[in-house]
């Protein structure tokens, strides 16, 4: 009897313990989650502030870029009146359409510019194909149109294109639309010669100096650019310009505005 009492009293105690130690663990775990929880908290307030160091920006759009893919001898190219006029021609495309040298133009003078230099620029480029592309800020483009264009080929047919050292991503296709990739609140100029609003280029910059700033610029040779993500038009001078000068115009005022030299 004495011994059964001693093993149900034994029982007892081991049955209380495992509970103790089952309540500790589940309250440790609940602990642990509550770290977990505290160190996300810590890293979105991290990136937040991140974010935030970044909204001094300009960010510029390219848009109705002429980049587009042609079948050509045993491989493809970039389709360009240059080049492939016959083509064009035969069918009845306007040679206008087939101006990717504007595209690699603009290229060359946002991405050599100092505010580009500084990381305080960055570049999309819309197709008249709709494909949206996104660029690297440390993406050297090619000097060379032939080079270029065998560029634009292998993105548009890898959707990506890789640093040659490491896994970064130069140029890649992103999803449309591109006013998901915007900040929040930020501005949407579209650039247009035929815009009633005149201003100065320095006009353009924000007066909030630390707001970002989208500007829309037609890669193209004429005609004019639509866009259903621009809140206002505006015309930098009494002269039509080029595309590419438009981008070394506007990218000039931010680099004074913002002290980059
Ligand atoms: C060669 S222009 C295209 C010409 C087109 N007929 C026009 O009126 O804009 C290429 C791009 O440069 C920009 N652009 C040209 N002149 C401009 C100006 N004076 N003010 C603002 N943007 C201009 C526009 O974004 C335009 O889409």
């Amino acid at each position: 009897m004495g011994t059964k009492r001693r093993l149900e009293r034994e029982a007892e105690q081991e049955a209380k313990k495992a509970k103790k130690e089952s309540k500790s663990k589940a309250e440790s775990a609940r602990e642990a989650e509550r770290d977990a929880a505290q160190v996300d908290l810590d890293r979105l307030q991290q990136v937040n502030r991140a974010a935030k160091k970044e909204e001094r920006r300009l960010i510029v759009v390219l848009e109705d870029a002429c980049l587009e893919t042609v079948k050509w001898g045993k491989g493809f190219g970039l389709l360009n009146v240059d080049e492939h006029s016959g083509i064009l021609r035969k069918h009845g495309r306007d040679l206008t359409s087939a101006r990717p040298d504007i595209a690699h133009q603009c290229l060359l003078m946002l991405m050599d510019s100092p505010l580009n230099r500084a990381g305080l620029l960055q570049v999309f480029i819309r197709t008249a194909n709709n494909v949206l592309i996104e660029v690297n800020p440390q993406t050297r483009i090619p000097r060379t149109f032939p080079r270029f264009a065998g560029l634009m080929v292998q993105l548009l047919h890898k959707f990506s294109i890789k640093a040659s050292d490491s896994s970064v991503k130069l140029l890649k296709v992103i999803k449309n639309p591109v006013s998901d990739h915007l900040p929040v609140g930020c501005k949407k100029v579209l650039m247009s010669y035929s815009a009633d609003k005149i201003v100065k280029p320095s006009d353009l910059v924000p007066s909030d100096l630390d707001a970002p700033l989208c500007v829309v610029i037609g890669a193209i040779a004429k005609g004019s650019v639509e866009t259903d993500y621009t809140e206002e038009s505006a015309c930098i001078g009494n002269y039509p310009l080029s595309a590419a000068l438009t981008c070394t115009k506007i990218t000039s005022a931010f680099e004074e505005a913002w002290g980059v030299f």
